[in-house]
C-alpha cells in the first residue's frame, strides 16, 4: 500500500475553483460606509485590479496563469499521505489521508496565494506591499513571493506572535523584507490604540489597519496591500489544494472523502481543500466538512452573523460573516494564526447554508492531539494545524465507534518547527484552556448592532 500518493508536476491543476459559482444561496455583498454595496472601482487603493476582478467574480474555473504555475512547481504538487501509523495507534477501521501542505519554503499553505498576489500586483505595476501577520506564517509567505517576483514587502506583526516568535522575523528578513511588531508608530491606527492600550498584545484587525493606512497613503500609487486568508480570491487561490486531493483521492482508489477537516483562522486552509469537495455536497455527495477553530475564538461556533468590518480602525467595507467584533482582542493562546475576530464571507455562507459545521477545540487537547501525531507520524504540526489533527483523531475514534470505514481527509496547514516555544509551554504545563466568556462576546458584539443587519438566506436543504 503506498502511504504517500504524489502527482505529476504536469498534473496539477490550471484552473482555481470559485465556490461563488456554486453556492446554493448567494453571499450578501460588501457594503460601504454609505451602506450601499461597495464596487469594484472603491477597492483599487487597496487592491489591483486584476485581483479585484477575481474577488467579484462569479465564474466557476478561472485559469491560473502559467507564471504561477512556475512559481508553485517549487513545492508543488503536494504529497496526500495517510497516516497509516496513527491509524493503528488508535486501531481505528478509518483511512485518515492529510494534504501536506507543510512542504512549502515558507513552510504553510500560505504562499499558494501570496505568489499568486505577488505575480498580479507586479503585473498591474506595483513595487511595494504591505501586510499584516498573526503567527507570521503569512508574513513570511508574502516575504518569500515578494523576493520571487521583485517587490518590497513591509509586515506588521501582532506584538504577541513579534516577542514569542523571533525566528518568523528572521525569515522574513532573509526573504528581504522589512517587519514592525503592531501596533506601531509608525501609522495613525497603531498609534491611537497604543495611547489607549500601550500593553496590547496587538490583534490581527490592528495590523490590517496598521497595513492598510500604509498602502494607501502612499502618494507615489505604488503600494498595494495584500492579505492572507478571508478575502474571495485568496480562498479561490488556496483551492489547488483540495483540487488536487481530488486526484490523489482518486488514484488512491477513493471515490470520495467521507468527512473533510480544516483548521480556521481567517479560513483559507480549510476553504482550499473543502470547497472542491463543498461543489460535490451541493451536487448531492454525502460528505460532513468540518471547520475547526479555538474555544477562545469561536468566531463560527459562537459569534453572531453580522455585517462587521475586517479590521479594528473600521478602514474595510462591511462584510457579511460570524463575527466576535472587530473591537475583539483575543487571548494569547499559541495558536497565533487563528485568532482573527471574523472569518471568510464565502465559508460564513456555507455555514449558513449548512454545508459546513463548525467546531471549536481547547488548546490542551489540540497539543495532545499534536504530540499523538508526532509520536506515530513524526511530523511536528503548526499549533494551528493541531485543530485540525484534533478533529481528525476524534473522527476516527468515532469511526471506531461505530465500527464503519471512514474516509477522513485533513489539511496538514504547516509545520511547527517554528512554533516550539508554544509546545515547551505545553510540556512543561505553562498552558491552560480558556473558554471565551458569553458576556466577552456579547460586549464585543454590542457595536454591531448600529450597523447594517445582515439576514441569513438559505435554502435549507443541509
Ligand atoms: C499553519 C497555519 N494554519 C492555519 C492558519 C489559519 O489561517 P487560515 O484560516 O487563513 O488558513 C494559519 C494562519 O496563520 C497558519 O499559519
Amino acid at each position: 500500500m503506498e502511504t504517500k500518493i504524489l502527482l505529476n508536476e504536469s498534473e496539477m491543476p490550471r484552473q482555481w475553483y470559485n465556490l461563488a459559482a456554486d453556492l446554493p444561496t448567494p453571499m450578501l455583498p460588501p457594503l460601504g460606509p454609505d451602506g450601499k454595496p461597495v464596487s469594484p472601482d472603491m477597492l483599487a487603493p487597496v487592491f489591483p485590479m486584476n485581483l479585484i476582478e477575481q474577488e467579484v467574480s462569479t465564474d466557476r474555473w478561472i485559469d491560473i496563469p502559467d507564471e504561477i504555475l512556475g512559481l508553485l512547481r517549487r513545492w508543488r504538487p503536494s504529497p496526500l499521505k495517510r497516516a497509516v501509523n496513527l491509524e493503528k495507534y488508535l486501531d481505528t477501521p478509518a483511512k485518515i489521508y492529510f494534504k501536506d501542505e507543510s512542504v512549502s519554503p515558507p513552510g504553510s499553505h500560505k504562499p499558494n496565494t501570496s505568489v499568486a498576489q505577488a505575480w498580479y500586483n507586479k503585473q498591474f505595476g506595483i513595487e511595494r506591499l504591505t501586510t499584516e501577520t498573526g503567527a507570521g506564517q503569512w508574513g513570511s509567505a508574502l516575504a518569500f513571493a515578494c523576493k520571487l517576483v521583485g517587490l518590497e514587502c513591509k509586515v506588521f506583526m501582532v506584538r504577541i506572535s513579534f516577542d514569542q516568535k523571533p525566528f518568523r522575523k528572521h525569515m522574513m528578513s532573509v526573504w528581504g523584507a522589512n517587519c514592525v511588531a503592531s501596533p506601531s508608530t509608525e501609522t495613525n491606527a497603531g498609534r491611537t490604540v497604543l495611547e489607549k492600550m500601550p500593553d496590547t498584545p496587538g490583534s490581527l484587525g490592528i495590523a490590517i489597519s496598521e497595513a492598510i493606512e500604509q498602502a494607501v497613503t502612499d502618494k507615489t500609487g505604488k503600494t498595494r496591500y495584500a492579505l492572507g486568508s478571508v478575502l474571495n480570491h485568496v480562498m479561490l487561490h488556496q483551492t489547488i489544494i483540495g483540487l488536487e486531493a481530488k486526484k490523489q483521492l482518486e488514484i488512491a482508489g477513493v471515490d470520495k472523502p467521507d468527512v473533510v477537516i480544516g483548521c480556521a483562522g481567517g479560513g483559507s486552509n480549510f476553504a482550499g481543500l473543502s470547497f472542491p469537495f463543498v461543489n460535490d455536497k451541493i451536487a448531492g455527495a454525502d460528505i460532513e466538512v468540518i471547520a475547526v477553530e479555538p474555544e477562545s475564538c469561536p468566531t463560527l461556533t459562537r459569534g453572531p452573523f453580522a455585517y462587521d468590518f475586517g479590521d479594528t480602525a473600521c478602514t474595510t467595507p462591511l462584510m457579511a460573516m460570524y463575527t466576535l467584533g472587530h473591537a475583539f482582542v483575543p487571548p494569547p493562546i499559541h495558536a497565533g494564526g487563528l485568532r482573527y475576530h471574523g472569518m471568510a464571507p464565502l465559508v460564513c455562507q456555507a455555514v449558513v447554508e449548512g454545508l459546513i459545521n463548525p467546531r471549536a477545540y481547547h488548546q490542551l487537547k489540540c497539543y495532545e492531539s499534536a504530540i499523538t501525531f508526532a509520536s506515530t507520524e513524526g511530523m511536528i504540526c503548526a499549533p494551528e494545524t493541531s485543530h485540525a489533527v484534533a478533529c481528525a483523531i476524534d473522527e476516527a475514534l468515532k469511526a471506531k465507534e461505530e465500527g464503519k470505514e471512514k474516509v477522513i481527509l485533513f489539511n496538514y496547514s504547516g509545520h511547527g518547527l517554528m512554533d516550539l516555544t508554544g509546545y515547551d509551554a505545553y510540556m512543561s504545563g505553562k498552558l491552560s484552556d480558556y473558554s471565551l466568556p458569553q458576556d466577552k462576546i456579547e460586549e464585543f458584539t454590542a457595536p454591531l448592532q448600529d450597523l447594517p443587519p445582515a439576514e441569513q438566506h438559505k435554502t435549507g436543504k443541509w
